[in-house]
């Protein structure tokens, strides 16, 4: 591991490194040389998944803090928030959800998991989610209840770390790929796998394919979260460049969470080519994206590709896409 890394508090939750593995029938059949997978979906902790490696530094934190409750926010499916009602349920602290949208009639998938981890849900509309989450905090903090806030997805400069990390467990497992793909949403996961890239000198193409936002958007959000983690955390990083962010906003679809033809089209073919599970709303979109460039001739054939999985299939079994996949 990094130098810079050492004096950073982190706790271990996940199962780390996690393996990276050959998909040779699903490069045949998509017609590309070499392709790779990182399975992050086996982090370990409550089925896996990217925000596991956030999670180590922001309870790190918290524990520092002396907090007893963990505070954060997501979609009613948020697997942010399914983490992190189970790793403050291993360390021992409440944990209080802020989830967006509608009350579903039943409580499937992450929504279940997050109430059999004990966490208190409290609901609200997508437009006020900040103004209530801050809400929560100060209502926490006037009833004693030493709480600990967890931003939207676990993307701030401490969320960074977790994936700049993951870069150097790449490294450590000898293996270079030409170019990344992963989905990205709230920018956390890709500000960290650029950061930890430019850190390590290392010049593949890590592209990000954005699950819900617009280009500009995501790019601008990532840049000022790899600025925020080089002045936090004093990272020695030569010369940062921004201009090394790649965002693809092509598959967004009709937005959040609602799958397209090609997002299903893509879940499929991993599950039947390499038994590999995929989830509705970030990997199979990024697949999705990965599968058209690959076909379109924009990722050529003779690249060492890597596909970073990052979780979420607990969401298959959710109410509303149960049905979809089959
Ligand atoms: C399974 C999965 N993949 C990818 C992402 C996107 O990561 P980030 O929010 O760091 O961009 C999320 C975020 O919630 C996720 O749950």
């Amino acid at each position: 591991m990094r130098d810079e890394f050492a004096k950073i508090p982190r706790v271990k939750i996940g199962n780390l490194p996690t393996p990276i593995e050959a998909m040779p029938r699903l490069a045949a059949q998509l017609g590309i040389k070499e392709l790779f997978i990182k399975r992050d979906d086996l982090t370990g902790l409550a089925f896996g998944g990217n925000k596991v490696r956030k999670l180590e530094f922001f309870f790190a934190e918290a524990l520092a803090h002396g907090a007893k409750t963990i505070i954060t926010a997501g979609a009613v499916q948020s697997n942010h928030c399914r983490q992190t009602a189970a790793a403050s349920a291993k360390f021992g602290l409440n944990c209080i959800l802020v989830l967006a949208g509608q009350v579903p009639q039943r409580k499937s998938a992450n929504l279940l998991l997050d109430q059999l981890f004990g966490a208190e849900v409290i609901w609200c509309d997508r437009e006020n989610r900040e103004a209530k989450l801050q809400e929560v905090f100060q209502q926490a903090q006037t009833d004693g209840r030493r709480p600990y806030l967890i931003p939207y997805g676990g993307s701030n400069a401490t969320g960074v770390l977790g994936y700049t990390l993951a870069v150097f467990e790449l490294l450590e497992q000898g293996f270079i790929p030409d170019m990344i793909v992963f989905p990205s949403s709230s920018g956390g996961s890709q500000s960290g796998l650029v950061l930890g890239s430019q850190m390590a000198g290392v010049d593949w193409e890590v592209l990000g394919i954005s699950v819900d936002a617009a280009e500009s958007i995501l790019r601008s959000k990532i840049n000022l979260l790899i600025q925020d983690a080089i002045k936090k955390y004093e990272f020695n990083i030569p010369q940062y460049k921004p201009e090394q962010i790649y965002v693809n906003d092509q598959y967004i679809g009709k937005g959040y969470g609602i799958p397209t033809e090609a997002d299903i089209k893509a879940i499929r073919i991993f599950a039947r080519a390499e038994g590999i599970l995929l989830d509705p709303v970030y990997t199979g979109r990024a697949a999705a994206g990965m599968i058209d460039l690959i076909q379109k001739g924009i990722i050529l054939p003779e690249t060492k590709l890597l596909f970073w999985h990052t979780g979420g299939n607990p969401a298959l079994f959710a109410e509303q896409y149960e049905s979809l996949v089959i």
